[in-house]
């Protein structure tokens, strides 16, 4: 059987967008915008007025996805840069870029892009697959653009966490070493603990507790960079559509399941609301609410969770993911 997405409308998007500020002579940076969340959240900061830079793999998704963005958004000034999550090798090649392209800083980095379900393998620096594409490269980039983000007034960055960090109980240093393709199989069972969603729930699980250990270590340092965390609920994306493919979920089951999602529209308030919200601070966990069941509907702030808001975990999160890219990552405020 295959899966076909089904037509899911937008119900909150429309009143929330106009409620958020111009973006003129602001810099957003964005992973994975060839669709869903993505795709949404660049779309509206050009249309807000803001300078967009596009951090995706090269593949005619991204091209096509481009071409889309500016068919959308005429007047849109969007910059293509290439970076594969899957590789630290081209995080710092993608950094390099836009150290070049924004000589006066950046003011919001988005961590979006990321992958479900996939198969136990490792990618060529030898970490799991997903960890790598979800969580360490994002640390990675968020460390090398961190002097970026440090020269504007009002930064912020904001990681995408899912429900999914409540399906596993603690964060746990093996997922997130150089042990990819030995954690656990490929075990598909989303409702018992199959192998695939246990490593899926360990980086999103690693999204929340990074910012956590980034709000808390920007407070330390007396930086005014704001890190801020949110989900999307159950959005109808390209992400299910992938992990299908990829073996990670049934077409029958995901068919029925996303016949009660929300539109990818309203899958971005979340994001959205961290990256351009007026009222959003540091250290807040923006979705449609903080429960398991909390799929659908506008985007709230919530507190930070104790599961991974707690020293240990912060600590351990830090230590793994700087050991993983080889260096120190001490997000420090600028010299007075
Ligand atoms: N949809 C949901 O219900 C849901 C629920 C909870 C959390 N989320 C989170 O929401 C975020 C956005 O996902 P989505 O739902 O919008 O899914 P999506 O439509 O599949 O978008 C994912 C994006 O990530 C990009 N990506 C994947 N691997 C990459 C790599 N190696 N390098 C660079 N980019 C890469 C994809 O680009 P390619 O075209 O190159 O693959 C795509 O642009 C993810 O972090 C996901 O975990 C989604």
């Amino acid at each position: 059987m295959s899966y076909s997405k089904p037509t899911i409308v937008s119900k909150h998007y429309a009143s929330f967008a106009q409620r958020l500020p111009r973006q003129e002579g602001r810099t957003v940076a964005i992973t994975g915008t060839t669709s869903g969340t993505g795709f949404v959240a660049a779309r509206t900061a050009a249309e807000l007025g803001a300078r967009v830079l596009l951090l995706n793999r090269e593949s005619t998704r991204a091209s096509s996805s481009l071409d889309a963005l500016r068919s959308a958004v005429p007047q849109g000034d969007f910059e293509p840069v290439v970076c594969d999550l899957q590789s630290f090798a081209s995080v710092r090649t993608a950094a390099q870029r836009v150290h070049a392209l924004c000589p006066s800083g950046l003011d919001v980095l988005c961590n979006n892009a990321g992958v479900m379900a996939l198969e136990d393998v490792a990618t060529a620096d030898g970490f799991d697959v997903q960890m790598q594409t979800n969580h360490l490269s994002h640390f990675l980039l968020t460390k090398l653009l961190w002097p970026l983000l440090e020269q504007s007034t009002d930064a912020r960055v904001v990681n995408h966490s899912s429900i999914a960090r409540l399906g596993v109980k603690t964060l746990e240093a093996r997922y997130l070493g150089k042990n990819g393709g030995s954690l656990g199989g490929n075990g598909s069972s989303m409702l018992f603990g199959g192998a695939r969603w246990v490593r899926y729930g360990q980086t999103k699980l690693a999204n929340a507790a990074f910012t956590a250990a980034l709000h808390a270590r920007t407070q330390q340092a007396g930086s005014s960079v704001k890190a801020l965390v949110a989900h999307p609920g159950l959005a109808n994306t390209e992400l299910q559509v992938t992990s299908i493919r990829e073996g990670g979920m049934g077409a029958l089951f995901t068919g029925l399941m996303m016949r009660t999602s929300q539109s990818s529209e309203d899958g971005a308030l979340g994001i959205l609301s961290g990256m351009f919200l007026p009222e959003a601070e540091s250290g807040q966990f923006w979705g449609p609410g903080a429960s398991m069941i909390a799929m659908k509907g506008p985007a709230i702030s919530f507190p930070l969770e104790r599961r991974y808001d707690n020293e240990a975990t912060r600590e351990l999160l830090w230590a793994e993911s700087c050991k993983a890219i080889g260096e120190d990552f001490e997000p420090s405020a600028p010299a007075a």
